[in-house]
């Protein structure tokens, strides 16, 4: 089974609230088409513009804190029910089966990490063909009673609980660098490796902490891990037939 990441800025334009970017979906779709039924998928994507502007204006990230949230909360899942109908549409006009699975339904973290997870039905909707098609979401915290749970988090949760081959995340750059990639110095790193892993996130790497998180996410993660520019069709195709293309992390 392969687990593909869908970031947020590869499907919606990061500076234009609720923009959707309908045409990259389209090919990725295209793409997955050639390879299913033969290989299964679980795709889980990201907020974007529909999820992140709301999980700031609500601070869901500060839990329930004495403000009244919970408006906002159920605001910005179903901000997230919107994009996510709108890439289950453009599947489903390919003929491929994708199936939405509310995360906030099925997870519950503790401080950001999932404690609880009823991952059974996507075992038996993986069973018969389906696509699942999770999200970052809002989720119910033992802690911070609510909070937000991102896309990559689920990523490294369903790689440690699945046979997982491969995990694909696609970014809107070519894979991970050195430093920030609109710096002209910054150098595309071919393997991610334990040393790769320890110079960004001790520092020596000048990267976002959106990117230290991927990278700490991945590196937990047993199996094959692509990071691929998803702006750039045939890209997903590459990875999924194991050619070399953008940063990869070996499995163990
Ligand atoms: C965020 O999910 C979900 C919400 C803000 C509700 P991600 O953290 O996976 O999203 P991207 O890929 O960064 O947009």
């Amino acid at each position: 089974m392969i687990l593909i990441k869908l970031g947020g800025s590869v499907i919606s334009n990061k500076n234009k609230p609720f923009s959707f970017n309908d045409s990259v979906v389209k090919n990725i779709a295209s793409e997955l088409k050639k390879f299913y039924p033969k290989k299964k998928f679980i795709i889980i994507h990201g907020g974007g513009s529909f999820g992140h502007p709301l999980a700031k204006k609500y601070g869901i990230r500060n839990g329930l804190d004495g403000k009244e949230k919970l408006i906002g909360f159920s605001h910005t899942h179903q901000a997230m029910l919107d994009l996510n109908k709108k890439i289950i549409e453009i599947f489903l006009e390919k003929e491929l089966p994708a199936f939405s699975i509310s995360p906030s339904s099925i997870f519950i973290t503790d401080n950001g990490k999932i404690v609880y997870g009823s991952i059974k039905i996507i075992e038996e909707a993986i069973k018969i063909n389906l696509i699942p098609v999770l999200f970052g979401d809002v989720v119910i915290d033992v802690s911070k009673k609510i909070d937000i749970l991102s896309g990559d988090a689920i990523m490294s949760y369903l790689a440690s609980m699945l046979d997982v081959e491969k995990a694909i995340f696609l970014m809107d750059v070519d894979g991970i660098y050195d430093r920030s990639p609109n710096d002209e110095k910054a150098r595309l790193i071919d393997e991610l490796n334990e040393e790769a892993k320890i110079s960004a996130i001790e520092g020596k790497f000048d990267v976002t902490g959106g990117i230290k998180n991927k990278i700490r996410e991945a590196m937990k993660m047993d199996c094959i891990v692509y990071f691929i520019n998803g702006l750039d069709e045939g890209n997903l195709t590459k990875a999924i037939e194991g050619k070399k293309v953008g940063t990869i992390k070996k499995g163990k």
